[in-house]
């Protein structure tokens, strides 16, 4: 089941988004380029109320921008597609549904027969980590385990692209350095496109192929960063600790 597909290119040109508040125009994005490649792991970072939110609605068709083009595999993006699915920061699962039922869901909607939804979802539910509580109701569940149940929920539908915004922003430390372990694994196995927003710097250079920064200044440009290190990484090693600084700098920290 794993390792499907290829696909799950995105290709943004010259897009701009800005919302009227208080009646004044509010410009968020200003002619962005960017191409997120087959499989990358690109990790969206900026200030607060930089765009990062934004960005990911445009791409996963929730929000439409003022101008400029979304492509997803040359196609321009209308609307939600089943070949993108999102991941939030609270996983918002349905309360009278058992972890199988929440994860079997979206393919039952899908009309996918009861049975081949649920033999998937405990495939995804396994990948997670949480075999032993398939049966179990959200409110049993841990933040993380929780978490975890949104993910399989997303992969179970087995888009090309997962766009997650802050996906472990509600966790402890110490649970969310799992859960950044696995997201690594998850994406490897997978093969899967993955678009991330974090305000976590190290998260960003644990997981990204690509860190994409959003200017704070609505004049800045925005900048990528290349991070060239082989996986696992290594939290502790030189050039991990190099990649951090120039981060922090980036955000004038350091
Ligand atoms: N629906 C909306 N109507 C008006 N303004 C909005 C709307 N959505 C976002 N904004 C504004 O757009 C800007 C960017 O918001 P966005 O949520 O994308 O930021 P963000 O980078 O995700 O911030 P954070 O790190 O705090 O989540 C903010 O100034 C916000 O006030
Ligand atoms: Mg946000």
């Amino acid at each position: 089941m794993t390792g499907t597909k290829g696909g799950g290119e995105v290709s943004i040109r010259d897009l701009s988004k800005s919302f009227t508040l208080g009646g004044r125009q509010l410009a968020v994005l200003r002619t962005l380029n960017l191409d997120v490649r087959s499989g990358e792991c690109l990790v969206i970072v900026g200030a607060s109320g930089s765009g990062k939110t934004t960005l990911l609605r445009i791409l996963a068709g929730l929000e439409a921008a003022d101008s400029g083009r979304v492509a997803i595999d040359g196609k321009p993006v209308d609307g939600v597609g089943a070949e993108r699915a999102v991941i939030f920061q609270e996983p918002r699962l349905l309360p009278w549904l058992t972890v199988l039922g929440n994860v079997a869901f979206g393919l039952e909607v899908r009309g996918v027969a009861k049975a081949d939804a649920e033999e998937k979802a405990r495939f995804y539910i396994a990948l997670v980590g949480l075999a032993e509580f398939a049966d179990a109701f959200p409110r049993q569940l841990s933040g993380g385990m929780a978490q975890r149940v949104g993910i399989a929920r997303a992969l179970t539908v087995q888009p090309e692209i997962l766009l997650l915004d802050e996906p472990l922003g509600a966790l402890d430390a110490m649970t969310k350095i799992g859960m950044q372990e696995e997201l690594a694994r998850i994406w490897s196995e997978e093969n899967v496109t993955m678009v991330m927003v974090t305000h976590d710097l190290e998260e960003a250079i644990y997981l990204a192929d690509r860190v994409l920064i959003l200017p704070k200044e609505k004049g800045g440009a925005a900048r990528l960063i290349d991070v060239d290190l082989p996986r696992p990484r290594d939290r502790s090693e030189t050039r991990f600790v190099r990649y951090r600084e120039e981060l922090l700098r980036e955000f004038g920290l350091h």
